[in-house]
């Protein structure tokens, strides 16, 4: 028999900030006070409700002998394969009934045991703080029996003072956790829903004396090269930096010449804040930021934020990360140029940003706050515009904005997401302009920039960023004086994002737009033993909101996406661009004079020194010739014409270009020596067009027309084999699976591209055989391609020669009716029995498509149909290789005249298209090939704007050849 304990229910939906913890104060990874980890295994019961058990388990002496035992951190949906519950995902809608502060009778509870014995070492004297540094929704603690308070803040410390409770051994260490809470409204971010004590728990030894709060100011005069330091300390002591001479008390300004901090030359000077009882690191970047001319200054120098939103993930252990998994994160955006970070939508764990401080990322702090679900009210009842929760909001602005203050990577505070208006989030901001002067505040939902000192939005499309740069836009005057970035642009769901070059060139042409951040960092999918990655609704969620979970730049597993990859290479560092030596036009000619390439410096700091530049010379895609380049070391802004070397060898009637690298000098704490920054390319001579002289005639047995190396079916015109090589289905192609993007959103209106093709049956287009005419030099096949209910459709012709050896198909297709849609793809698709390598010339490694292409490097490569495949966790199209030369695959040679795009797989697209997961996709023995006279951009149309008018694929007559050779 279980008593009911009112209190639990009170607690959880209570909506004031807790009771019973310390005051929050600045963190620090470690001092010479003693510390003792909780983290490791603990006890662990699971019940349905909120007061389902009483809290006679927090008391010393209880038998958990029977309870389950859980990895802390961790969260209890993750471990034990669904034994205590699973995971929920939903975007912004609440998972149970708006009805706040109420939260559902169903509240899954986790009471939590850890029974621990102090170290034999541990002080005598002193006191002791138990830290919680992440609990998800809600904790109520107790320590040998002693309720000593609860918490709400998922993703923010809290302490206890609880050295007058501890025993040498068997401290009994009880926390109830409610997966639902108050708290829950404030936390709606878009991500899972997954309850537990998922950040570290750990004792600290408080010795008299010690520590408590400090501040540390650290500003940097670019006039002067001066940086002053002043380090405020509850608990008066002294500071010293022993590389800068300085020994100051605590409180004491002092000023010397330093080298300053920057994402680009991340400066940190050790020191040392010492009180009567306590010795702590201190890691100094001396920096100042501020808003100057309308735009966002470190230094002194206006900055542009190439930035990404960073949730935490893992796909095991979910919002527990470890310290290796948050150096990959850094070390990864460090290699991909990414310089910023948003922490959406949370205070991440606190060792993050000391990696952001060491490696040099600017950092958005954002707090824990969303109430995005409110939306569905017309924001009735929203809680930041409700007094009543104001407290619970100034909590965690506090909690965030002391905890981090010490970093130099943040920047910017940011209020939280989504959250609607209020004077709670006017509230916040007082509060942090009041505790901390030296940073900006953002909040993108304050359209009129009343509480921040940036404008931002997410999403706005080209256009109006334009407008926006131009300062065209429009809204309040004091939004008008401020500076702006994009906190959430390229939508990286699935397939892209695409169009992000082209915000570049904006953010680049105009001073007012200081860049962006791309929504999202990474795919939170849940490693699942038979889907592979699980995302929304494969955990039976009654609401849910499928993979738009999964919009990241790596994978789950953090394999770099080809969106990660073309990211890359738009915020590039370096500018290298030039016009290379001259063009004779298609076919080649002689040698001119000398080309050079224009290397600028993109940086905002630092100059080149620590990169060295490589040029070589491709013909036909082979590198012929290489060598080092002298460039200069340009300062921050500075461009220069750099001579390309001519080439020695012939380049005459061959496609010939220049590629120069920028590549790291040495090795660097992030890449190592070699790594490549930037690179470009240029073209010397151009492309000769393949041609074939149509020789051979058709000849016709009786069921079997020959041509060259090639037959065909007699009645139908249908190509059967080249040589040795069965081809099946050679068909003209215009379906692919849809993208996420192409998917679109829900809310949005003329992005929904899948859904129009879908409703005028591109996916199932019929092919009617109009006549299949052998002439004197040619086969020619003419058909009508069109969807089933509807009377536009495609006329086609296929056009087949051959000069003996090589097989050539010209395909003309011109629109029948009206077309109100672009086209996913026009192009040609065929099956091939075998085929496993595959080689091109033409764009790569990696895939790219209209928009997305910026990576793909002109060059000869080589993979197999395995991996060409992009293994986005929902499947849909993937892995074109664009402006392919030649290719080749499955015994066949195929020239394209133009190039064309390239495709190979294992499935249709019929079934790439059906399948939900990867784990759906099974290798048929036919390996189908699509070769693309062009695609349909991409776009971000999942969230954001759609293709650009310009990557569109518009239904309008075209002609494109391509030949085939059997290979000897
Ligand atoms: C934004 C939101 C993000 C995420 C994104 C779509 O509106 O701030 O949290 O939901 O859209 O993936």
């Amino acid at each position: 028999m279980t008593t009911r304990t009112p209190s639990a229910v009170d607690f959880a939906e209570d909506v004031s900030p807790g009771s019973g913890a310390l005051p929050p104060r600045a963190w620090y990874p470690c001092s010479d006070a003693k510390s003792l980890s909780l983290n490791g295994s603990w006890r662990l019961r699971v019940s349905p409700t909120a007061d389902a058990e009483d809290d006679s388990f927090a008391e010393p002496g209880f038998d958990a002998g029977n309870w389950a035992e859980i990895t802390v951190p961790g969260h209890w949906v993750l471990q034990g394969d669904g034994a205590f519950g699973l995971p929920i995902y939903t975007n912004h809608l609440y998972p149970f009934p708006v009805d706040p502060p109420h939260v559902p009778t169903e509240n899954p509870t986790g009471d939590h045991l850890r029974v621990f014995d102090l170290p034999h070492d541990w002080p005598g004297d002193g006191g002791a703080v138990l830290r919680f540094d992440g609990v998800e929704s809600c904790a109520r603690v107790w320590l040998n029996g002693t309720d000593i308070g609860g918490f709400k803040g998922s993703r923010l410390p809290h302490e206890f003072a609880v050295g007058h409770l501890l025993k040498p051994a068997g401290n009994v260490l009880a926390v109830r956790v409610h997966q639902w809470s108050a708290g829950s409204y404030l936390e709606d971010q878009d991500q899972w829903w997954l309850p537990g004590i998922f950040r570290d728990v750990t004792l600290l030894h408080r010795p008299a004396g010690g520590v408590l709060d400090f501040f540390v100011h650290a500003s940097y005069d670019h006039r002067t090269g001066e940086g002053t330091l002043r380090v405020d300390s509850d608990v008066e002591g002294r500071v010293s930096v022993p590389a800068l001479g300085i020994d100051v008390p605590t409180g004491e300004a002092v000023t010397v010449p330093v080298r300053p901090w920057s994402a680009e030359v991340p400066t940190l000077y050790d020191g040392e804040l010492v009180t009567e009882g306590e010795r702590v690191p201190l890691r100094i970047g001396f920096r100042t930021v501020e808003r100057d001319d309308g735009l966002i200054k470190v230094n002194g120098r206006a900055i542009l934020f190439k930035g990404v939103n960073r949730h935490e993930w893992h796909p095991d252990t979910g919002r527990a990360l470890d310290a290796e998994t948050m150096l990959e994160d850094v070390l990864l955006m460090k290699r991909h140029n990414v310089n910023a970070v948003r922490t959406s939508h949370y205070p991440p764990h606190p060792a993050f940003l000391d990696l952001c401080d060491t490696y040099g990322l600017w950092v958005i702090d954002e707090c824990d706050l969303e109430t995005h679900g409110f939306t569905e009210q017309g924001w009735r009842d929203n809680p930041v515009d409700d007094d009543r929760w104001t407290p619970a909001l100034l909590d965690r602005a506090a909690r965030m904005v002391e905890r981090d203050k010490n970093h130099p990577s943040v920047i910017v505070w940011s209020l939280g997401n989504e959250a609607g208006t209020g004077r709670g989030l006017t509230a916040m901001a007082e509060w942090i302009h009041d505790r901390d002067a030296s940073r900006l505040v953002h909040y993108e939902g304050d359209i009129d920039c009343r509480d921040t000192d940036l404008y931002a939005r997410m999403y706005a499309d080209h256009a109006e960023v334009e407008r926006i740069g131009k300062g065209l836009d429009g809204g309040t005057h004091r939004r008008r004086q401020l500076p702006f970035i994009l906190c959430e642009y390229g939508h990286a769901m699935g397939n892209g994002p695409g169009g992000l070059a082209d915000y570049q060139r904006l953010f680049e042409a105009h001073d007012r737009l200081q860049g962006g951040f791309v929504w999202e960092w990474i795919d939170h999918g849940i490693t699942h033993p038979e889907l592979g990655y699980a995302y929304g609704g494969d955990f039976g969620e009654e609401l849910h909101d499928g993979n738009f979970v999964c919009d990241g730049l790596v994978f789950p597993d953090r394999r770099p996406s080809p969106g990660l990859v073309d990211f890359k290479k738009v915020i590039e560092p370096v500018g290298i661009e030039g016009e290379g030596f001259y063009g004779t036009g298609g076919s080649g000619g002689t040698l001119g004079s000398a080309g050079t390439v224009r290397i600028t410096n993109k940086r905002d700091f630092a100059d080149l020194s620590d990169l060295v530049f490589e040029w070589s010379y491709q013909v036909d895609g082979e590198t012929v010739e290489a060598g080092t380049l002298a460039v200069p070391s340009l300062a921050p802004g500075a461009s220069a014409e750099v001579k390309l070397p001519e080439p020695a060898g012939e380049v005459q009637g061959f496609e010939s270009r220049w590629t120069v690298r920028a590549l790291l000098a040495a090795d660097t704490s992030w890449g190592p020596r070699g790594h490549e920054v930037a690179w470009g390319q240029g073209p010397v001579t151009a492309r000769r067009l393949p041609c074939v002289v149509a020789s051979d005639a058709p000849v016709l047995d009786e069921r079997v027309i020959t041509l060259g190396p090639a037959s065909f079916d007699a009645r139908t015109g249908a190509l059967k084999t080249i040589g040795g090589v069965e081809v099946s289905g050679l068909r003209l192609d215009v379906w692919r699976a849809p993208t996420d993007n192409d998917e679109g959103a829900a809310w949005q209106s003329d992005t929904r591209w899948a859904t129009v093709w879908r409703t005028h049956g591109l996916h199932r287009m019929r092919h009617r055989i109009g006549s299949v005419e052998a002439g004197d030099d040619a086969l020619t096949v003419r058909t009508r391609v069109a969807p089933a209910a509807r009377e536009f459709g495609l006329r086609t012709v296929y056009r087949w020669t051959s000069d003996g050896s090589r097989l050539k198909l010209t395909v003309s297709v011109a629109p029948d009716g009206e077309w109100t849609m672009p086209l996913p793809r026009l192009g040609i698709r065929f099956g091939l029995r075998r085929a496993d390598a595959v080689k091109w010339f033409g764009g790569g490694p990696g895939e790219g498509y209209p928009d997305t292409d910026t990576a793909a490097r002109t060059g000869r490569w080589e993979s197999t149909v395995d991996l060409l495949q992009t293994p986005y966790v929902r499947p849909q199209e993937n892995g074109a290789r664009p402006d392919v030369r030649w290719a080749e695959i499955g015994g066949l040679r195929i020239e394209g005249d133009p190039e064309f795009s390239f495709t190979a797989r294992r499935w249709t697209t019929e079934q790439l298209d059906a399948a939900t997961h990867l784990s759906d996709l099974t290798p048929g023995d036919t390996v189908w090939v699509n070769l693309d006279h062009a695609l349909h951009g991409i776009g971000t149309g999942s969230c954001g704007p759609g293709v650009l008018p310009q990557y569109q694929l518009k239904a309008e007559p075209a002609e494109f050849s391509f030949i085939f050779t059997e290979l000897g």
